[in-house]
């Protein structure tokens, strides 16, 4: 025993220092950000203090039956009290910056702030006075609370992100009711909803209202406060499950329902057309004048890049006649596996599959249909879940974490290499937090927190890789 415990303490420590060697921050061009994400309604909790009202996510994690593990985000990590103990470590880790968000219901260095406005947490009375971003009046509402933010912030703020994962709120929302509202067609029992219409209206709006910012920005603010603004988009990358025709549309598909849905609007000024084919009447228009507001009001376009799937078409559409929604309006099937072969290494969760290649495919695509924009990486990581561990000391070592980020880093790398014009890389996340509907089931910060006692902090072994890999020189 004394033995076994001498020597894998050595073996850990070989392998951090293996996987060390393989890449650092010296790979990256001067000036390359690197940080560490969060959202506010994962991390901070003390959800009734100093005035904050309830937010569409306090609701639905308090309904019974919508979250994994019975939780809800009510303490979380208590983030919101121990903001300073939660800075400390990110300055010792060594990153240069920190993304956050800020709560909208709650109406707020040497680490720079990447400021996300809106990351989830809708107001409740806004949707139950008009149903949020279901209904146009919300455009108003955002740009007004977008604005306070501007004038309260803009001062120390120069990264500003409107939104976070449109496409992942507007489906999970209002098409699959994973999350909050929690809307869907009544086909999946749901008290409310309409998965064939609701989420085009949704992503129209939310359009809409950072075009709206975007231009308020531009023209009140910009000049003086001297900002940037981005949103954070969900993608997966897709990679044909074979060489046909027919996957490869459908890969492509995949994509334009994802990414194109709200990428090629803000850059071309209109959907995908593969989208106006599919869906129709059902996909609402722009209007010149939006098109023009829309068009080239991103400074930055932020990713969040997790794994990759192969996509497939979809060629019977069995679902999508049964069930009239618009994950089956792409009409491709997407899934980590092709028959018996996965796609990548497993990660320890339900659905991350490690495919580091992915995010270079990603990057050259970006490159190549949007005309090489300024990309931030605003989210990058693996969770891992709640256990078992048998004890502490087990559960900080991460080493499948150190080769994911690690393999993902490099991947990114070399996609600058080929001439990818990326700006910023941002780990999700510093912290263990509230995993949305997982709840506290899924782990995916740098620290690990005792939920057990006390919410105490603990680095895994992927913190002493990253601080390795942030120590080299800039
Ligand atoms: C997506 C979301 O932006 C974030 O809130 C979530 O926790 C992570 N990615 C991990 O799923």
């Amino acid at each position: 025993n004394a033995i076994i415990n001498l020597i894998l303490p050595l073996i850990v420590l070989f392998q951090i220092q293996t996987c060390k060697s393989d890449i650092n921050r010296e790979d990256f061009p001067k000036g390359f950000t690197f940080g560490t994400a969060s959202s506010a309604f994962q991390v901070e909790g003390a959800v009734r203090e100093d005035g904050r009202g309830p937010s569409i996510w306090d609701t639905f994690s308090h309904t019974f039956g919508k979250i994994a593990d019975f939780s809800n985000a009510d303490v979380a990590v208590d983030h919101y009290h121990r903001i300073e103990e939660d800075i400390q470590i990110m300055k010792d880790l060594g990153v240069d910056a920190y993304r956050f968000s800020i709560s909208w219901s709650r109406i707020f260095p040497r680490i720079e702030p990447y400021v996300t406005i809106y990351h989830w947490d809708l107001p409740q009375a806004l949707h139950d006075k008009y149903l949020g971003w279901l209904s146009d009046k919300i455009i108003n509402d955002f740009a007004n609370y977008a604005e306070t933010l501007f004038q309260k912030f803009g001062d120390r703020v120069k990264q500003w992100i409107t939104f976070n994962e449109p496409q992942a709120f507007t489906i999970q929302g209002y098409d699959t009711a994973l999350h909050a509202p929690g809307r869907c067609s009544i086909l999946r029992l749901c008290k409310a909803g309409n998965s064939s219409t609701e989420p085009y209206i949704v992503a129209h709006n939310v359009l809409r209202s950072h075009a709206t910012v975007a231009d308020i920005y531009k023209r009140k603010y910009k000049k003086v406060q001297g900002g940037s603004l981005g949103v954070a988009f969900n993608v997966i990358w897709y990679e044909n499950a074979t060489n046909s025709q027919k996957d490869i549309d459908a890969a492509q598909r995949a994509q334009d329902f994802q990414l194109g849905w709200f990428l090629d609007p803000l850059m071309f000024g209109d959907y995908p057309s593969s989208m106006r084919t599919r869906v129709g009447d059902r996909l609402p228009k722009f209007s010149e004048a939006e098109s023009a507001l829309l068009k080239g009001s991103l400074d930055f376009v932020g990713i969040n890049h997790y794994t990759t799937f192969y996509a497939r078409d979809n060629y019977t559409n069995f679902l999508g006649i049964i069930l009239h929604d618009a994950v089956s309006d792409s009409g491709t099937i997407t899934l980590p596996f092709k028959g018996l072969k996965s796609i990548g290494e497993r990660a320890n969760s339900i659905w991350l599959y490690i495919v580091p290649q992915g995010m270079r495919s990603l990057m050259n695509y970006i490159n190549k249909k949007y005309g090489n924009p300024p990309v931030v990486i605003t989210e990058n990581g693996m969770d891992d879940p709640n256990g078992p561990f048998t004890s502490i000391r087990d559960a900080v070592k991460d080493e499948k974490r150190i080769r994911y980020l690690n393999g993902y880093l490099s991947a990114l790398r070399d996609s600058i290499k080929d001439g990818c014009n990326v700006k910023g890389y941002f780990v999700w996340s510093i912290l263990d937090n509230w995993e949305w509907s997982a709840g506290y089931s899924s782990r995916f910060g740098l620290y690990y927190v005792d939920y057990k006692n006390k919410l105490k902090r603990y680095p895994k072994d992927s913190v002493e890789w990253f601080k390795k890999f942030l120590k080299a020189k800039k």
